[in-house]
């Protein structure tokens, strides 16, 4: 497979598995050995090691909805406590599924089309086990979320890579090229992954780009399993537009989605997957054998949290775009050439102007956006994600790091003082 190298050479500072305690090859799985540890997760425990504000993983450092822990709380009172129906607790799936009709305008049967899981990680993974057979390819828009590199090798799917380009004088968002993503695609694409509102770039697909991936998926008989976990942090107006909802669609689309971003609890782990009956048979059987099933508590808190008012969701969408224009001006202010989100939380940047790798050796690295990290949690005391972690050949992303900004105002305000050391 193209891309077992490319996971590889992305190792950045962690122990090579193989060598993990002497083991040898022999007794590691060729399918573990092929990635390295999340480098998302990895920052963050080098931001605690180093004290370093951390502006890498994307989960908020201030409080959930008190309502919503409210809900948890008394589930637990009310012994809520022992294992949920395997594909979800009732409460939960009619949520889902009546705020995803409210939304989106498409209907699921909360019997036989939702499978609710351990987080939308885990939808994605059990989405691709149940549908991918050997010599399946799936088409990857990049710079991609981390997982979907792993997501492909542990469910055996070949990933085809379009990339993506960032914003320019030209085009003011990330785009793709129509007739690259047209030759992704053949005889042997099972799906296409994608992520609107998507991390990393904060590109939101308009109702035009889905359409003609819409074709694309009819054309060749692939499936569509889009991530939507950002669905409601949009800005300059943007609309989110689900793929089922895109005509011809819903029979092709595996939405993936989840608790964790809209109501700032990623701690919980409670996603799901809506999909017609056929996969979520599949769905559903490789879920059981996984996790049997999602915190079931937090799955009746969750019910209480889907039927949140609109204005919750407005607010988040408020807040989040004040945050964005708090850490787009502290990284232009510093020197970072930045792309502009118009959905998620986070801010990709073009480190070039910093005319990295540093001289000193603690930093060196094959990679300029590795040591520009190892740098800046180090000696700056800020912690970002490579932007090598997004891309299958990791050169692509070295004059890339990703920020996020689902910080309190003193976390950014802190990050903006340390940053006050970093010069051009
Ligand atoms: C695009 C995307 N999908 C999925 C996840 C993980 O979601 P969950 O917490 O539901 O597993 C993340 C987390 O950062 C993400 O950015």
């Amino acid at each position: 497979m193209r891309y077992i190298g490319a996971l590889q050479s992305r190792r950045l500072m962690s122990t090579p598995e193989s060598k993990i305690a002497g083991i040898s090859r022999r007794m590691i799985s060729a399918k573990a050995e092929q990635f390295t540890e999340s480098v998302i997760r990895e920052m963050t425990r080098l931001a605690m090691k180093h004290d370093a504000v951390n502006l890498s993983q994307g989960f908020p450092d201030f409080a959930a909805p008190a309502e919503i822990k409210e809900a948890a709380r008394q589930a637990i009172s009310d012994d809520i406590n022992q294992y949920a129906i395997t594909w979800g607790a009732k409460p939960l799936r009619d949520a889902i599924v009546e705020k995803f009709e409210r939304t989106q305008s498409v209907r699921y049967d909360p019997e036989r089309e939702i499978t609710i899981c351990c987080g939308s990680t885990e939808a994605m993974m059990a989405a691709m086990m149940a549908i991918i057979n050997p010599g399946d390819e799936t088409v990857v828009f990049e710079p991609f979320y981390e997982n979907y590199g792993p997501d492909a090798i542990l469910s055996g799917a070949s990933p085809r890579f379009v990339r993506m380009k960032p914003p320019s004088s030209e085009n003011p968002d990330w785009s793709f090229d129509r007739d690259e993503l047209a030759a992704a695609f053949g005889p042997n694409t099972k799906a296409i992954i994608l992520n609107t509102p998507n991390n990393p770039t904060g590109k939101v697909f308009t109702q035009a780009e889905l359409e003609f991936i819409r074709d694309l998926c009819v054309r060749w008989n692939a499936y569509c399993i889009t991530d939507e976990i950002y669905e409601h942090i949009l800005y300059d107006g943007t609309e989110h537009i689900s793929m089922a909802r895109i005509d011809g669609m819903r029979e092709r689309t595996i939405v993936i989605n989840g608790m964790s971003k809209t109501y700032s609890v990623t701690g919980w782990r409670v996603g799901w997957a809506l999909a017609p009956s056929g996969p979520t048979q599949a769905i559903r059987k490789v879920h059981d054998f996984l996790t049997v099933g999602a915190a079931a508590p937090l799955q009746q808190a969750g019910a209480s949290a889907l039927r949140s008012p609109e204005a919750y969701y407005g607010n988040l969408s408020i807040t989040y775009a004040k945050k964005r224009a708090r850490l787009l001006k502290i990284l232009e202010d510093t020197g970072f050439i930045v792309y502009r989100p118009r959905g998620a939380y986070y801010i990709m940047t073009d480190i070039s102007r910093f005319h990295f790798p540093a001289e000193d050796p603690r930093f060196a690295s094959t990679s300029q956006d590795v040591a520009f990290a190892k740098y800046l949690v180090q000696e700056i005391g800020v912690a970002c994600v490579p932007g090598s972690s997004f891309y299958h050949n990791p050169q692509d992303g070295a004059s890339q790091v990703r920020f996020t900004f689902c910080k309190k105002e003193e976390t950014l305000a802190a990050a903006e003082q340390r940053f006050g050391k970093l010069r051009i």
